[in-house]
């Protein structure tokens, strides 16, 4: 048995995910940490809501809250989205919570004591008005070389040219429009990466368990050169800056950067789960007390990894304490609606909370997974949502475990049949089953997802060919012995095929496990070269047919979706 520590991207606080959004991190992390637990693993599945930074402290505002406020309120949102989703998060923190606090300092000052933090003045937009400096995209103003009247304070959407907010002439607030600014001297650290530029190549170089996409993006960066990176900000919702515990003089109204607090609430997400459960988070996040033996996997969407492979470890080894660094990073492009951005106000995309009005989450999930975004960009297109889940869920899957259920029910007495001998039909499909198996289990070891659900479609598929030929239905009036052969084959695939579904669609197969009421030490994760892949019921066990277990999708439906959330 190993251990297994697992992340997911934090999702951001400032309103519920997309369905790109779960696919490119949380649910890929899902998918992973229960096939691990079922090899019977020992699992910590950690994730989050990123709460701080300015877009969080703007969306409050947009609604009229208090940003604490706001924060509870849609923590509870996403978390509930999460459960709706079956995302079997060990913990699901808050970057907001003391632990991150309390640990973000503890980085921030043992990175100043190893002499990496440098504290410097620079000049920034103050808004007299909004009674704060304002970050560089809420300063709006004229562009000093093209005089184009709405360049934002980075850069300016007409000549194209970067700016610095300093430069514009008439500037003024984006948030109250008030043009009563001034140009202020402000202190801000910063973190001087480029003394850690050779420990962190060194140790991508070793990473060669990385996939290609995050090893390719850190050495982008890493040739690009590291830059010293400011880590604080002047907002007032964040962790505070501290010296030696207290406030740090003259950091007052700044709190760190979200970018530097996010990364750091990973650990105290663990820190969250352990007081929450009374158990020990260090075993976990130190190698000095029993992390070495851990194999840490983090899951997130390829904008993330840049944080993840290098500014990250920055502050970790910078500590110079033994914290876990991470061991295999899956990194995901995006996933898009119908070739574009998902978008809340246009009306384009479905978001987590509106699927799960419209179908179960299996439903989502399967289709999602099998067109994980692993290679590429991959587009949702409610047309290919339809006929993903028909073909795979209802007609492959679905028929099958109906069809020999029913039959079961209906001419054996509701009861796995016994005698009768196996012939080389089944021999053959039990070395074909284990030869797929074998497969399917590399594909989630190696975590793709893609691979891993074609696999699974391909097992299900070969089920149903066995059948077509055994075809016990035929059988049982000229060779009922035979016939008892095929249901018994039949109904081991069925429970075979539900315990191998368990990470993808994990509803459904917990009903079909149930109403063949196959015994939790049997719905273990099988190793493949097993004889007894096809004995997972006795001879004489109970079973019951399940309802029907995924309803087709209709063009009706697909019509009215397309009219609610947009189409192509
Ligand atoms: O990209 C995002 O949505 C961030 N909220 C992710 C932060 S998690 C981590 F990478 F620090
Ligand atoms: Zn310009």
């Amino acid at each position: 048995m190993a251990r297994f520590l697992i992340t997911s991207a934090l999702p951001y606080i400032n309103g519920i995910k997309h369905l790109g959004n779960l696919a490119g991190s949380m649910l890929p992390a899902d998918v992973h940490a229960r096939f691990r637990r079922l090899q019977g693993h020992e699992v910590l599945f950690l994730c989050a809501t990123d709460e701080h930074g300015t877009p969080a402290e703007l969306a409050a505002a947009e609604a009229g809250q208090d940003v604490r406020a706001y924060c509870d309120e849609q923590h509870l949102i996403q978390r509930a989205a999460g459960e709706g989703f079956r995302l079997s998060f060990d913990h699901f923190g808050r970057s907001s919570n003391p632990q991150n606090h309390a640990l973000t300092q503890h980085f921030g000052e043992r990175l100043e004591a190893a002499g990496l933090i440098e504290e410097r003045v620079s000049k920034q937009v103050y808004s007299i008005d909004d009674g704060r400096f304002l970050p560089d995209r809420y300063v709006e103003g004229t562009c000093p070389h093209c005089a184009f009247e709405r360049a934002r304070g980075d850069q300016c959407d007409n000549c194209g040219r970067l700016l610095d907010p300093t430069d514009l002439k008439n500037p003024r607030s984006k948030i109250s429009g008030s043009t009563n600014v001034e140009v202020r001297d402000t202190a801000h650290l910063f973190l001087k990466q480029p003394l850690m530029q050779d420990r962190i190549r060194a140790w991508v170089d070793a990473a060669t368990e990385w996939p290609h996409l995050a090893r390719s993006i850190a050495y982008k960066w890493l040739d690009e050169g590291l830059i010293d990176r400011a880590i604080t900000r002047d907002l007032a919702w964040g962790v505070k800056v501290t010296k030696d515990g207290a406030v740090r003089p003259g950091f007052e109204n700044k709190v760190y950067y979200v970018w530097f607090d996010a990364p750091i609430e990973y650990i105290a997400a663990g820190a969250e789960w352990a007081e929450a459960t009374g158990s020990d988070w260090e075993r976990w996040w130190r190698t000095d007390k029993g992390a070495s033996d851990v194999t840490y996997i983090e899951f997130m969407g390829k904008d993330n990894v840049a944080f993840h492979t290098v500014s990250f470890p920055v502050t970790i080894m910078g500590s110079g304490e033994p914290w876990k660094l991470v061991d295999r990073l899956k990194a995901f492009n995006w996933v898009t609606w119908y070739g574009g951005k998902f978008s809340t106000s246009e009306k384009r995309g479905i978001f987590m909370d509106q699927a799960l009005e419209l179908l179960p989450s299996d439903y989502w999930r399967w289709y999602l997974m099998a067109n994980a975004p692993e290679s590429s960009d991959a587009a949702f297109t409610l047309e290919q949502f339809q006929q993903t889940v028909n073909a795979d869920l209802a007609n492959v899957f679905g028929n099958f475990v109906n069809r020999i259920t029913r039959f079961c029910a209906a001419k054996f007495d509701s009861a796995v049949p016994t005698g009768g001998v196996a012939g080389d039909l089944e021999a053959k499909l039990a070395a074909d089953v284990a030869a797929r198996v074998a497969a399917l289990t590399q594909h989630h070891e190696e975590m793709e997802f893609r691979k891993a659900a074609a696999e699974l479609r391909a097992l299900w598929a070969a089920g149903n060919e066995y059948l077509q030929v055994a075809a016990p239905w035929t059988a049982f009036k000229t060779d009922p012995a035979y016939a008892a052969v095929g249901v018994r084959t039949g109904l081991n695939l069925v429970a075979l095929f539900a315990v191998l579904a368990q990470p993808f669609i994990p509803d459904a197969a917990g009903r079909v496990l149930d109403v063949l009421a196959v015994p939790a030490d049997r719905r273990g994760w099988p190793a493949p070269a097993t004889a007894a892949l096809l004995d997972l019921l006795p001879q004489g066990h109970p079973i019951a047919p399940p309802d029907v277990l995924f309803a087709k999708i209709e063009d009706a439906d697909v019509a009215a979706w397309t009219e609610r959330f947009g189409g192509g």
